[in-house]
């Protein structure tokens, strides 16, 4: 169960649908808002986003996951895994973070969340989601990513945003965590760099750390090779 970063959907993950296919079964959900799935009534919060992963998996007939997150989705796998527990197979994190959003942080997404209502796209953040060496040198996935960021629906990015600035701190949920852990960063990670992960590792010290080369925030989309020969090497191991 793959679950996607912000501010995109499902199909972030085409490459690891077919790089992984051979594997396992591989499960992208939009999670809500995003792609084809419906926003909802409730409060923003990512505890709704991981009972939603929760209703996919009864509605699936499945008991237990491997389930892993990009950036949002790593915030959403954290809660799933707070909520969840039982449910948890085993555990990827890529490209996240277990510390809360600062005051300042929580305060530039709602600055963001009114400017998303009232027309804007958040298309700065582009050079920022990929890491220097994607923005120099692999111009067609800089023209995904954008593509994507620019298409998101209004009312679902304000959402995740008030969703990311309200989220608690999961280091506690990280100590917790006896199952097999992988954390994936990318070397040029600047929105969670590697001082992230390596803190998530000194919180589940028996996960795996791969650092992947030339990559960035968006490491599922600018590596994929690298990504999956990661997730590859993780799920042969269970
Ligand atoms: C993401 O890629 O999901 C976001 O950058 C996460 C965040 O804004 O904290």
């Amino acid at each position: 169960m793959l679950l996607h970063a912000f501010p995109f959907s499902s199909a972030m993950w085409s490459a690891q649908r077919e790089g992984l296919a051979g594997v396992c079964r591989v499960i992208t959900p939009d999670l809500r808002g995003f792609g084809g799935s419906p926003l909802g009534e409730d409060a923003p919060s990512l505890d709704a986003m991981a009972d939603d992963v929760a209703e996919l998996l009864d509605a699936e007939g499945i008991d237990r996951v491997v389930i892993g997150g990009q950036s949002m989705g790593g915030y959403v796998t954290m809660a799933f895994c707070r909520r969840h527990p039982d449910r948890v197979r085993a555990v990827i994190l890529a490209d996240t973070k277990a510390a809360p959003d600062t005051p300042e942080a929580a305060e530039g997404r709602e600055k963001n969340a009114g400017r998303v209502l009232s027309g804007e796209t958040l298309t700065e953040m582009v050079p920022n989601l990929v890491g220097a060496t994607t923005l120099a040198r692999r111009p067609m996935v800089v023209g995904r990513v954008r593509g994507l960021v620019e298409s998101a629906p209004p009312a679902a990015v304000a959402w995740a945003l008030r969703a990311m600035a309200v989220r608690p701190d999961s280091f506690g949920t990280l100590r917790a965590l006896t199952c097999p852990t992988l954390i994936v960063v990318g070397d040029e990670d600047v929105i969670s760099p590697t001082t992230d992960a390596e803190a998530m590792h000194e919180a589940v010290p028996h996960a795996l750390l791969r650092v992947l080369e030339t990559s960035g925030h968006l490491s599922a989309i600018e590596t994929p090779e690298q990504f999956d020969e990661a997730a590859r090497a993780f799920l042969s191991t269970l």
